[in-house]
């Protein structure tokens, strides 16, 4: 498409359009930057466009689903919002609905309906709950219903201390919801009942002890199809990335084995103190995660790591550690083309666009980077949250 444009405008004698894309950045000081991302090479801009407020105090993560954005909010003084928006052609955003929560939500993926948009899961890292509303959201939108989780003992690492589910996923058929749970080190799973929004317990994936899984992210050998399908989960408090098998029993749950568990830093090089994975990303054949306060390449600059996935087995193999230029990188986002990574350092709070070649997976220059409002504080929920490509 973009080739064409530049061809009819060619033979037009005009310039070729300068396609831009956009990004959505949130910050802990509750507001959400539209930015925009222009050009190549030396030559590439990134700037900040607009920006709204209307998800709370805590801007906790951002869900971008064709020109719909979910934001929640991780407000822990009891209330809280849980907000949509619509995105602008130019990546602007204009409240559409906005509901008022408890607050503390760190994650939440809308599911379910005709359409996938039917009710939206949020979770709740201290209360350790998981909760459901009815999409569209609007000021008289309540708790359509909350499980609570529980647990028999702590966990070995001391942030153990309860049940801390930290995201909320759909799996690639939408019929199945993951939770990665930190303090249960458990792959929670749920079967959809799509019409009424009912969320069902399966059997859960367990983890190793003291892992502390935070996100997941799929792949399969093939796109559209669930042969071979891999998760795989990166662990916060273990600083690694868990393989697991998914399997799809007729009729039954989604079932998670762990087949590996490797760190997300070189043989021979252990994570700082302090030191915390947060991310996970699949783009062709690679996997990436982020670490957070590692300092690998010196000051304020912590590091990505790359993983081959075996295009047959989809087992990982520890490729690299690159710069993520950026301290604290919360979430890092990969464009579509697979040619760009979006970084959010939170501490740093900027964003830095790094080249990724899609054949090798190889990440190469910094290309962009702008700093967004204020810094944050070393270890502190403040700063840069979410940085996610919207295409
Ligand atoms: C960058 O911009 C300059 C000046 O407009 C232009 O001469 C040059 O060809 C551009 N380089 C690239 C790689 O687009
Ligand atoms: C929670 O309340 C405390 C005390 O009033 C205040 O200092 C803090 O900023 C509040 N936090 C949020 C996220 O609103
Ligand atoms: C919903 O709440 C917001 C914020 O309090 C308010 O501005 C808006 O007018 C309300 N909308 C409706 C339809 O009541
Ligand atoms: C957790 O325990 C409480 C009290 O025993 C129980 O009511 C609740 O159903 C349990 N939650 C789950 C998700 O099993
Ligand atoms: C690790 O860091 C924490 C706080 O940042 C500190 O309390 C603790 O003593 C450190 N542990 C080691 C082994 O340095
Ligand atoms: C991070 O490290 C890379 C590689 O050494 C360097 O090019 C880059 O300038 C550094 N960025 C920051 C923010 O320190
Ligand atoms: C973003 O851009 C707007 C408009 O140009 C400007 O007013 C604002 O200060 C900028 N904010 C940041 C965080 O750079």
């Amino acid at each position: 498409m973009a080739f064409l444009k530049t061809l009819l405008l060619g033979t037009l004698g005009l310039a070729p359009e300068v396609l831009a894309a956009n990004l959505l950045a949130s910050h802990y000081t509750g507001k959400i930057f539209s930015l925009s991302f222009t050009g190549s090479g030396k030559n590439a801009t990134l700037v900040n466009k607009s920006s709204v407020s209307g998800c709370g105090t805590l801007p906790a993560w951002l869900h971008v689903d064709s020109g719909v954005v979910y934001c929640v909010d991780e407000d822990w003084n009891g209330s809280g919002i849980l907000a949509s928006y619509s995105v602008g052609s130019d990546g602007s955003l204009k409240q559409t609905g906005r509901a008022v929560t408890a607050g503390a939500s760190v994650h939440g993926t809308p599911y379910g309906g005709e359409d996938g948009k039917g009710f939206i899961a949020t979770v709740e890292y201290d209360p350790s709950t998981l909760t459901r509303y009815k999409l569209p959201l609007s000021n008289a939108s309540t708790v359509l219903a909350q499980s609570k989780f529980n647990m028999s003992e702590p966990g070995p690492n001391s942030r153990q201390n309860a049940p801390h589910p930290h995201a909320a996923q759909l799996d690639p058929t939408g019929k199945f919801l993951i939770v990665p749970d930190l303090g249960a080190d458990l792959i929670r799973v749920f079967s959809i009942d799509a019409k009424t929004g009912d969320l069902t317990a399966c059997e859960p994936g367990v983890a190793g002890a003291g892992d502390g899984p935070r996100h997941g992210a799929w792949w399969a050998p093939e796109s559209g199809s669930t042969a071979g399908q891999r998760l795989y989960t990166v662990n916060e408090l273990g600083n690694s990335v868990s393989a697991w098998t998914v399997s799809y029993p007729d009729g039954g749950c989604l079932s998670l084995e762990k087949t590996q568990t490797l760190s997300t830093y070189a043989e021979g090089s252990a994570a700082p103190n302090g030191s915390k994975a947060a991310e996970v990303h699949v783009s062709g054949n690679f996997l990436y995660a982020a670490n957070r306060a590692d300092e690998t390449f010196g000051p304020q600059n912590d590091s990505l790591v790359t993983y081959s996935i075996d295009p047959s087995s989809g087992d990982i193999k520890f490729v690299e550690a690159t710069p993520a230029h950026a301290w604290f990188p919360r979430t890092f986002s990969i464009n579509k083309a697979g040619d760009l990574v979006a970084v959010g350092g939170q501490t740093s709070s900027n964003v830095a666009i790094i080249a990724r070649d899609p054949k090798t997976g190889k990440l190469g220059d910094l290309v962009a980077n702008l700093p967004i409002a204020t810094p944050g504080t070393p270890q502190q929920e403040d700063g840069l949250s979410v940085v996610v490509w919207v295409e």
